[in-house]
This record gives structure tokens, C-alpha cells and sequence, in this order.
């Protein structure tokens, strides 16, 4: 294990942000991270483990030893009449695996086609986009324990998912590392294609027979035309997450503001567009120096080129006052600030 010094984060942060590390080291096998994770703990110094450091906010130079995460490799552990269970290791980028699944013709994970990061982090933040979530093809997973160092396994229900959250982002909060995620995939596809804007996509393809390959297609083109590549903008996708709020409240908002967009969830709490919001309360290409509400995409925050932690910050304070301000709503951010 190769421990280095002051090494710059820019190029791991899909923000860009220009922060250091004090220690750097990158792991490829799972002894590899122990040893990384027990170095920390000799050394009385905190790590934070990255994949593609596209869900990260970096405040300040970090203090402490980040871990690469590079475990690579797939593995079949099981297949069935009309599903094959795939193993996953938690350095493998997200849609290479998209790709490979579309390419073995593994369904389920198709509408999550391009969401940038790696594996491991997948279950996380219980990854979603167009009407999929990773929970509902999670099949288990693998974790190291920062501290102690014995791996252990967690089933969907220990992983408590919800809309964002994992028991990793709570309870277990920097206690686990994830070594590899097992996902459970069909070979007979159903297909989730309630999304409008997929429904629309595929029209304008002229997609006569529906397939994974033509809906993976279909939220590439969307997610092209609305979210900043990070190559070319920094930023982290989605800087807050939806509100939820009761019916109650949605009623009240909807009378004072009738083009709201929400969506109402199983349990009859409605999701607010909080990308709606924001446009709506006229910060949609807000800008202040280098830093910025992206103007295609209002939730999305960006670097334009060399904001600093703060500066993105301060924007996301602004934010924050300015819709509660405004609707009585408060917003939480989805990026992992550190
Ligand atoms: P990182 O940013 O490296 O890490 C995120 C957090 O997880 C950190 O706290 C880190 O310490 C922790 N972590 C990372 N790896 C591990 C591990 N192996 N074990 C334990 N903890 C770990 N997300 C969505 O859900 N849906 C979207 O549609 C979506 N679109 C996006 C679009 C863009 C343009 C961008 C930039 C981001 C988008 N995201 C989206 C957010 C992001 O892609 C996901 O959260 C992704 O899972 C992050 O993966 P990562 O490897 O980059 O995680
Ligand atoms: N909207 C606006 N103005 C904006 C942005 C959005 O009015 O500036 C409206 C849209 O017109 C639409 C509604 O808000 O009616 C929802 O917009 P969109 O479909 O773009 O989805 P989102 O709620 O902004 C969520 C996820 C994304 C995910 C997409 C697609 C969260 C926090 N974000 O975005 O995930 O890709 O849906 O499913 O749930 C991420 O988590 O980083 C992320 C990008």
C-alpha cells in the first residue's frame, strides 16, 4: 500500500473543486483497504473512501487519508428461471455496468442508465432516476467496518432504503465501507416506462419494439439534454433533494401557486419539484463569481470553473432561505458535504 502526500482532489470531485488531501492511497483489493483502513486508524486519522466523487461537496482541504476505492470484477453467483443474480465489485464504474447489463440483456437497471460514480456508492444514496430506484434489484451487499475491519453482509431490508437515504447515510453514517454489491436482474425484462418524458423520447425515436437497449437510449438522450456534463461544468447532479411535504400543506401551495409540480407518494405525502421551486422563485441561473444555480436545471448547483467550497455553500444557503421564504418549505441538501 502506497500512503502519498498533499495530493490534489480536483480530478476526484465531479465538482472541481481545488482541495487537497494530507494522505492519498488507492485500493484494489479487499485486504488492500483494510490494511488502508487500519493505517488511518494507527495513525489517529479520519478517511473518507471515494468512487467517482460525483455526489461530494469538498469545504476545505481534507485532513486525513482518502481511499480510492479500485475493487474491480463482476461475478455470477446464481441464476434462475427469470433472473441471474450479479456481483458487482464497489470500484466499478455505475454505467459500464449499465452497458454490461444491457449487452448480457440483464433488465432492471436500464433507467439508470448514465448516473455517474461507482458501484459501491449505489446503494448509498439508494440511487433513482426515472421511476427506478437501485432497491428495487438490490439483492445484498458486502461491507468492511471502518474501525474494526471484519466484513459483514447486509440484506435489502438491513439497508432500510427510502427516496435518497440508506442506513449508510444514517444510522451506520461513515461506519461501513461497501466492497461489492450483488444485484438481482431479469432475463424476462419488465419495463418502466410510466415516465413521460421516456414515453416522449421513445415516440420521437420512433421505437417500434420496446427494449432495455431503447429505453437506456431514451434517458441517455433526456439526461443529456437537461443535466451539465460534469467534463465540461462542475457540479454534483442534484444539489437538494425533493421536499415532502403532507396534503395539508401541498393543498395550500397549490392554491397560491397552481403551476407547482409534486408528485404524490404511496403514502399520500406529496414529493415537490424542488427544481420548480427554485426557477419560480427566480434563482434559475443565479451566478456570483464562479458559482451557480445551473440554468437548464435549477437543483443542480455548478462551478463554472474555480468556486470554492464555500462559495458553492454560500449559493446553497441562498437557495435554501430564499424557497423558505417564499413557499414555507424547507429544503435538505443530497450531497454528501465534507
Ligand atoms: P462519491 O461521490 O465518491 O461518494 C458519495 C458518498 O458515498 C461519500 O460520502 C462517500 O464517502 C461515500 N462512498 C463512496 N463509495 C463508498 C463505498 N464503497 N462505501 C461506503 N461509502 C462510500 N444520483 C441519483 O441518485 N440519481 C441521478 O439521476 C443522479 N444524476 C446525477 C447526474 C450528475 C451529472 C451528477 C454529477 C451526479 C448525479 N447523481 C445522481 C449523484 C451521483 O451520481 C450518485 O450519488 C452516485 O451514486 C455517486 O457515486 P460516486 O462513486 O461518485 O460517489
Ligand atoms: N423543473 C422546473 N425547473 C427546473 C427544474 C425542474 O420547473 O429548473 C420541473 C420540471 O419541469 C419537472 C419537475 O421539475 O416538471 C421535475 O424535474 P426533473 O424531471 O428534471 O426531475 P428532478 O426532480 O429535477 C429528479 C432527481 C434526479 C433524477 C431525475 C429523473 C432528485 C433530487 N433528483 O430530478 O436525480 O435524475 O429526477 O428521475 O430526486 C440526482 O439525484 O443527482 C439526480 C440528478
Amino acid at each position: 500500500m502506497e500512503i502519498l502526500d498533499n495530493i490534489s482532489l480536483k480530478p476526484y470531485n465531479s465538482f472541481g473543486i481545488r482541495a487537497s488531501a494530507r494522505y492519498f492511497t488507492r485500493v484494489a483489493s479487499v485486504p488492500e483497504l483494510q490494511e488502508a483502513l487500519a493505517w488511518a486508524k494507527r495513525e489517529e486519522t479520519p478517511s473518507l473512501i471515494i468512487g467517482g466523487g460525483s455526489n461530494i461537496l469538498l469545504r476545505e482541504n481534507y485532513d486525513g487519508l482518502v481511499i480510492k476505492n479500485e475493487l474491480l470484477g463482476y461475478e455470477v453467483l446464481e441464476t434462475g428461471e427469470d433472473f441471474v443474480n450479479v456481483k458487482v465489485s464497489a470500484g466499478e464504474v455505475w454505467h459500464q455496468f449499465v452497458l454490461h447489463c444491457l449487452e448480457h440483456q440483464y433488465a432492471g437497471i436500464e433507467n439508470l442508465a448514465l448516473i455517474p460514480g461507482c458501484v459501491g456508492a449505489s446503494p448509498m444514496q439508494n440511487i433513482g432516476a426515472y421511476g427506478v430506484e437501485v432497491r428495487d434489484v438490490f439483492h445484498g451487499l458486502t461491507a468492511v467496518h471502518r474501525y474494526e475491519g471484519y466484513t459483514r453482509t447486509f440484506t435489502n431490508e438491513e439497508c432500510a432504503f427510502g427516496y435518497r437515504e440508506s442506513v449508510f447515510k444514517n444510522v451506520y453514517r461513515d461506519q461501513f465501507v461497501i466492497t461489492d454489491v450483488t444485484y438481482r436482474l431479469r432475463t424476462n425484462p419488465v419495463f418502466h416506462i410510466e415516465y413521460g418524458a421516456i414515453r416522449q423520447e421513445l415516440e420521437r425515436l420512433r421505437i417500434s419494439e420496446l427494449s432495455i437497449r431503447a429505453i437506456a437510449r431514451a434517458v441517455i438522450n433526456i439526461r443529456s439534454s437537461k443535466l451539465p456534463d460534469p467534463a465540461v461544468i462542475g457540479n454534483a447532479g442534484s444539489f437538494f433533494k425533493n421536499p415532502v411535504v403532507d396534503k395539508e400543506k401541498y393543498m395550500l401551495l397549490k392554491a397560491a401557486f397552481p403551476d407547482l409540480v409534486a408528485y404524490e407518494n404511496e403514502d399520500g405525502s406529496m414529493k415537490l419539484a424542488a427544481g420548480w421551486l427554485i426557477e419560480h422563485a427566480g434563482l434559475k441561473g443565479y451566478r456570483n463569481g464562479d458559482a451557480g444555480v445551473h440554468e437548464k436545471q435549477a437543483l443542480v448547483l455548478v462551478n463554472y470553473k474555480d468556486a470554492t467550497g464555500p462559495e458553492i455553500l454560500e449559493i446553497c444557503k441562498l437557495v435554501i432561505d430564499t424557497v423558505f421564504k417564499k413557499y414555507g418549505v424547507e429544503l435538505y441538501p443530497e450531497v454528501n458535504i465534507v
